[in-house]
């Protein structure tokens, strides 16, 4: 049987039990390839994972080889395939008196801890390794571990493939139509409140969703706070953020790079941006992508980005040179 070495990081949290049993059962990369699982914590929790262990084993996956955890990011990146940074601190929470209220509110807390995992994975991974941030907020603690990894032949992601489902989601109760219609589906810019998920280039049987859709004010107004703010929306609802389908998207962004991109659709995370779309180089942007026939990531070329969403690519664009900015002691 194949192997393949994963490492997840922040696994004894929420999006971590969710995520670990669906990269164990086969449904991720395959019924005939054997997943070595190495598990990342802090020191102060390594412990609990004895137990993820154990139920990861009692699950009786034919695909579960090897499992390990580590609080060491250095040794638990040895020869790893694909990296899921999700450890780091959820919005939301209260860190001395004061709630954690945005994601970019998190950037201090938590982008010390991708330099140290960049470096690992950096020096550590396999040379052609594809790491998925999570961890919030994703598109800049990605530019950090992709600096600090110092190594081109590896892909750096974050991950919007959250905010692209929502977006279907949405569209799919408003058309009355099966989420498997809908293609396409592009979330430009940053996992954040200025995200801009297209309905202009999503489409069903090749017809703009947003023609279908007829309707300016929903979209320009319900739709696009829905899907910008759903992330707060569940925080408030259940008192923790988005776990379960946070996990989904997680395996979906894998799956998407594991067999070519179909004509006319596309997958949903944030790359480094080589300028496409005049989006400046330099940052971690979300982008349409495609996996070639080869195995390669691309960003997809020559869609139309009217006026409207041209005023939304800046504002994103300007939030995500603000984050670099904040962070430019680190990088
Ligand atoms: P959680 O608090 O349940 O779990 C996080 C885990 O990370 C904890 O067990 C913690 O001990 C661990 N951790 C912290 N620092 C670590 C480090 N340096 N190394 C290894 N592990 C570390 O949180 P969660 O609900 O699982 O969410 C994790 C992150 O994912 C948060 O930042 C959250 O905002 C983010 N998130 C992102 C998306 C997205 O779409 N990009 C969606 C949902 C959640
Ligand atoms: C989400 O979009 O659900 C996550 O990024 C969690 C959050 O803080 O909104």
């Amino acid at each position: 049987m194949k192997e393949i070495n994963v490492l997840v990081t922040g696994a004894a949290g929420q999006i971590g039990y969710a995520l670990l049993p669906r990269l164990a059962s086969g449904e991720t990369f395959g019924s005939d390839v054997l997943v070595n699982l190495r598990l990342v914590e802090i020191p102060q929790v390594v412990e609990k994972l004895t137990g993820t262990i154990m139920e990861l084993e009692d699950c009786g996956f034919n695909t579960l080889g090897k499992v390990e955890a580590f609080s060491d990011i250095y040794e638990a990146s040895k020869d790893v395939d694909w990296a899921l940074l999700v450890g780091s601190i959820p919005r939301g929470i209260t860190i001395n008196g004061k709630k954690i209220e945005e994601r970019g509110d998190l950037l201090k807390i938590n982008g010390g801890i991708f330099t140290d995992q960049g470096k690992a994975i950096g020096e550590n991974g396999k040379k052609d390794a594809k790491i998925l941030v999570v961890g919030n907020p994703a598109n800049t603690n990605a530019l950090i571990g992709m600096i600090h990894a110092n190594n081109s032949n590896q892909t750096w992601m974050a991950m919007t493939a959250l905010d692209a489902n929502r977006a279907k989601a949405q569209v799919a109760i408003k058309l009355n139509v099966a989420i498997s219609e809908i293609n396409q589906m592009i979330i430009w810019g940053n996992h954040s409140p200025t995200m801009y998920p297209d309905l202009e280039n999503a489409n069903i049987n090749g017809k703009s969703v947003a023609s279908l859709i007829n309707d300016n004010d929903w979209i320009k107004n319900d739709f696009l706070e829905t899907v910008q703010q759903r992330g707060k929306a569940i925080i408030d609802a259940r008192g923790a953020s988005s776990a379960a389908s946070a996990a989904n998207a997680a395996i979906e962004t894998v799956k998407a790079t594991l067999s070519p991109t179909e004509d006319g659709d596309c997958f949903s995370a944030a790359v480094i941006s080589d300028g496409s779309y005049d989006i400046p180089k330099g940052i971690i942007y979300g982008f349409p992508l495609k996996t070639t026939t080869d195995g390669k990531i691309q960003i997809i070329q020559g869609l139309e980005i009217n006026s409207y969403a041209k005023e939304k690519l800046e504002i994103t664009t300007k939030e995500l040179l603000e984050e670099k900015e904040a962070i430019s002691e680190i990088i």
